[in-house]
């Protein structure tokens, strides 16, 4: 098997793939994952192998395949079921799955809309073969006896579409004629005659907010990049997507993925939208309506690449850990050079912002926070799934519209963001708004609990990820993360006695970790935890 079967995907990355970056290290992800997809595993054999074509010290490399959660470093068997035990799921029935059936645990799959979701794979026949779709204890048992594959999952149409859904079920997503026929590449003409200079102007007169969670200003990001010397320039668009509620970019990619392009880092858990983002690039290539690289790159499970310097050293083949900061992106990014990382949804909103003009775009939703936003609605709703809404718009019509009642609390922004309480849901749904009450936006992952949820699982399960998922760079985050999962399973399992001495040291474990964490992740991984503690009624009376 090792001779024929496991050269072989090796030897089609680096003869074919192979690009003139000075070495060839960056293919190395590319190459674990067609080396996995044939076999099901990266043997050692064929991790050496992959090192001697590659160039790479064989320490380095195994350091590398062992950070990231999808690549496998023993043989598995023909089918791997791993069911979403994360915040949504959990509130519709995972962990009775899990408790009934052999499967693994995984944290959020970007299916939250249609909860409880499972990443099944198989693999032999002789390429592997991946599914991410909702799941049930029936379903579960029967895919584990072999007598049964999941569906694809029914693809929703978004809840409510404004500007930028409006093409989302539309037109075909696998056919560039459709899109065409839907006013698709309107915005890359106009955009050509304009110019660099005067696109950047618009966006920048747009007033646009990064959407990936930092909201920071897209204008000024684009014109340090087209003012940096060195080149070439990249752009990185962000479509690792793995905050906990967060399913936006998934509905993006694979409803209107001729709008996006860049080097696209997409999460491993999203095949469907990698496929649909790789045909629509193929498409656009045949028909000559793309003169630059794009490149579509497969994330491995790890949610910190989707901080945007742990994602460049990821597509450089190199651990998935962030860089110290500055020197900033817009200088040094990828490759060293200057590089403009933008999510999915913030790339989208340009396709509008040239086609309207920056003062038409700038003339919607408040005057500090531009434009609409796709909020993720799950947990306990009604009508799940993806809503545009026009920034501003208070969180309470959005609640409505998802049909919450008996609301307990809201967890905004994901795992790091934070809980609200009933008395705050008639904010306004802007980056002001938000700030104004200490919370934020975040990744627009809306999350609902009635009254029926046992909020102390939910903060367990806030701390466990954070734990999970810390990168173990720097010490008050790897040693912090541990630390605040272990003080809170104790503070939450007593049912009586003083906290007192606990909140103060989860407190100061909190601000060491704001305040001397390399990257974001530690910065706010005790952010929920800290407003679920203040907010929601778990201390008292066990
Ligand atoms: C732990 C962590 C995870 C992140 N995950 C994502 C992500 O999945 N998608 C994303 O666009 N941004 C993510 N970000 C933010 C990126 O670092 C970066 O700010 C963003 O991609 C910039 O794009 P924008 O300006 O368009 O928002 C993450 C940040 C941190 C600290
Ligand atoms: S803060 Fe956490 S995730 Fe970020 S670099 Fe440090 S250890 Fe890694």
């Amino acid at each position: 098997m090792w001779e024929g079967g496991e050269r072989r995907p090796v030897d089609d990355h680096v003869a074919y793939g192979g690009r003139a970056v000075r070495s060839q290290r960056h293919q190395l992800l590319p190459v674990l994952h067609a080396i996995q997809d044939r076999v099901g595993w990266v043997s050692r054999g064929a991790l050496e192998y992959a090192c001697r074509r590659l160039s790479i010290p064989p320490a380095e490399a195994y350091g590398v395949v062992s950070f990231y959660a999808r690549f496998a470093l023993q043989p598995r068997g023909p089918l791997t079921l791993r069911v979403c035990d994360d915040i949504v799921c959990k509130l519709s029935g995972a962990d009775e799955i899990c408790a009934a059936v052999d499967a693994e645990r995984t944290p959020c799959l970007g299916l939250c809309d249609l909860a409880p979701a499972a990443l099944v794979e198989r693999s032999g026949s002789p390429y592997e073969e991946m599914q991410v779709a909702p799941i049930s204890l029936e379903l579960a048992a029967k895919i584990l006896q072999g007598g049964a594959w999941p569906d694809a999952p029914r693809r929703d149409e978004p809840r409510s579409a404004g500007q930028l859904l409006r093409r989302a079920g539309v037109y075909d997503p696998e056919s560039l004629e459709s899109y065409r026929a839907h006013g698709g590449f309107a915005a890359l003409r106009r955009a050509r005659e304009m110019g660099a200079e005067a696109v950047i102007r618009e966006v920048t007169e747009a007033r646009l907010l990064g959407r990936g969670g930092a909201a920071f200003p897209t204008g000024r990001k684009w014109e340090s990049v087209a003012k940096a010397q060195a080149r070439p320039h990249y752009l990185v668009c962000n479509a690792d997507e793995s905050e906990p509620g967060t399913f936006k970019d998934r509905v993006l990619m694979e409803a209107d993925p001729f709008a996006v392009v860049g080097y696209i880092y997409i999460r491993a858990e999203y095949p469907l939208a990698r496929e649909r983002i790789e045909n629509a690039i193929a498409q656009a290539r045949e028909a000559g309506l793309v003169d630059i690289d794009i490149e579509v790159r497969r994330g491995a499970g790890a949610y910190i690449c989707g901080e945007e310097t742990a994602l460049f050293n990821s597509i450089e083949g190199k651990r998935g850990e962030p860089r110290n900061k500055p020197p900033f992106p817009v200088e040094v990014g990828l490759f060293g050079k200057p590089t403009l990382p933008n999510n999915v949804e913030t790339l989208v909103n340009v396709l509008d912002i040239v086609l309207d003009g920056g003062p038409a775009f700038a003339s919607n939703g408040t005057n500090d926070s531009t434009g609409s936003r796709l909020f993720c609605v799950s947990g306990h709703v009604a009508r799940p799934g993806l809503y545009e809404v026009m920034m501003g718009t208070p969180l309470r019509e959005l609640l409505e519209q998802a049909g919450a009642d008996n609301v307990q609390a809201v967890l905004l922004g994901g795992a790091a963001g934070s809980f609200l309480t009933p008395d705050q849901i008639d904010m306004p749904l802007s980056f002001e708004g938000t700030r104004a009450i200490g919370a934020t936006l975040g990744s627009g992952a809306v999350i609902v609990f009635d009254e029926t949820a046992d909020m102390k699982q939910v903060l367990l399960r806030i701390a466990r990820f954070f734990r999970d998922e810390s990168c173990g760079q720097c010490v008050p985050c790897r040693v912090g993360t541990k630390r605040q999962e272990e003080i809170l399973e104790r503070m939450l399992a007593e049912r009586n006695g003083d906290r007192r001495a606990d909140v103060m040291l989860l407190s100061d474990i909190a601000q060491a970790m704001r305040d001397a964490s390399i990257c974001g992740l530690g910065q706010t991984a005790a952010n929920a935890i800290a407003s679920g503690l203040t907010q929601l009624k778990v201390l008292n009376g066990g």
